[in-house]
């Protein structure tokens, strides 16, 4: 009795909260049973198409968008907000560092040696060609790359970077070849030219989509032995916006299936020592087009 009591007085009392509550945790239940069903239908007029190449890049698609769109709002949005906060950021090595200048010879000195491992040698990727994407001012191309390459390229979606390089790289300009002003969800590496591609500190500006979109067309970028070389700040778990700059920082299972699902193989993975433990934990991926893929 004295329980049926404190029950009443209790439901009387959160009684508003009760049904608002209510009233959100169905909508939520809707809106997941909606959802749900909706991927089950799809997935079942995909399972009743012949098992093509077409079906299994949608499989692929919606089974990845899952991941990252929840956390995008809007594609042109994510793009146009990364553009704005790189108009306001200087051309600098400090800016390019985003205010951890004092990290950059660490990581210049762990890309040195990753990269050392797989060039040069039977086998490993030539020394000819090398392809900086996400560039900025070439602060890798200035420290990492031209002391191995003979001609190395830049591109980025900043204009007054690629402008900067012309002065940041002098000395070296000659052995840089190409300036390329793109969005990388819009550029296509020429086909079979490089030798090293090398994507640092900007997938995560990338939808899952044009990630895997650009991956693959960095695949076809490749000369025989050639490695793509992606190095990136990785989440402990799940997938991080960061709305100030407009970028996810994905975790490294995530990270890990676009590369598989553009069907290059991961060759090795590293994790950048030296970084203070407060900082989001770097990683560097190399990896390589499988055998048998022209
Ligand atoms: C943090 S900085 C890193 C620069 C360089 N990779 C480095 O490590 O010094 C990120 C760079 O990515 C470029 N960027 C961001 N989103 C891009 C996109 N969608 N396509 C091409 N470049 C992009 C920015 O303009 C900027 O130069």
């Amino acid at each position: 009795m004295d329980g049926k009591g404190a029950h009443l007085a209790f439901k009387s009392r959160w009684r508003k909260t009760d049904e608002e509550l209510c009233r959100h945790s169905m909508s939520f239940i809707l809106h997941k049973a909606i959802r749900s069903d909706f991927f089950q239908s799809y997935l079942y007029l995909l399972e009743r198409l012949p098992l093509d190449c077409k079906r299994l890049q949608i499989l692929r698609k919606v089974k990845l968008y899952a991941l990252t769109s929840e956390v995008i709002n809007g594609e042109m949005q994510f793009y146009a907000r990364a553009k704005h906060f790189y108009r306001e950021v200087p051309a600098t090595e400090e800016g390019m560092m985003g205010d951890y200048i004092e990290l950059s010879s660490t990581d210049i000195e762990s890309s040195r040696e990753f990269l050392r491992k797989f060039i040069g040698g039977p086998g490993k990727a030539g020394t000819e060609h090398a392809l900086d994407c996400g560039s900025g001012i070439g602060r890798v191309t200035k420290h990492v790359l031209l002391p191995v390459f003979k001609s190395v390229e830049l591109v980025d979606m900043m204009e007054n970077f690629l402008a900067e390089a012309q002065n940041y790289l002098q000395g070296k300009k000659d052995r840089v070849k190409m300036y390329y002003c793109y969005s990388l969800q819009e550029f296509t590496p020429a086909p079979q030219k490089y030798d090293v591609i090398w994507i640092q500190w900007v997938s995560g500006y990338l939808t899952d989509k044009d990630l895997l979109e650009f991956l693959i067309r960095c695949q076809n970028g490749l000369k025989d032995n050639g490695v793509v070389i992606l190095k990136d700040n990785v989440a402990r778990e799940g997938c991080i916006l960061d709305p100030l700059d407009s970028s996810v920082i994905r975790d490294l299972s995530i990270l890990r299936s676009l590369v598989e699902k553009s069907g290059l193989t991961i060759l090795q993975q590293e994790r950048q020592e030296g970084f203070p433990e407060q900082c989001v934990p770097v990683w560097m991926l190399a990896m390589q087009k499988n055998p048998g893929v022209p």
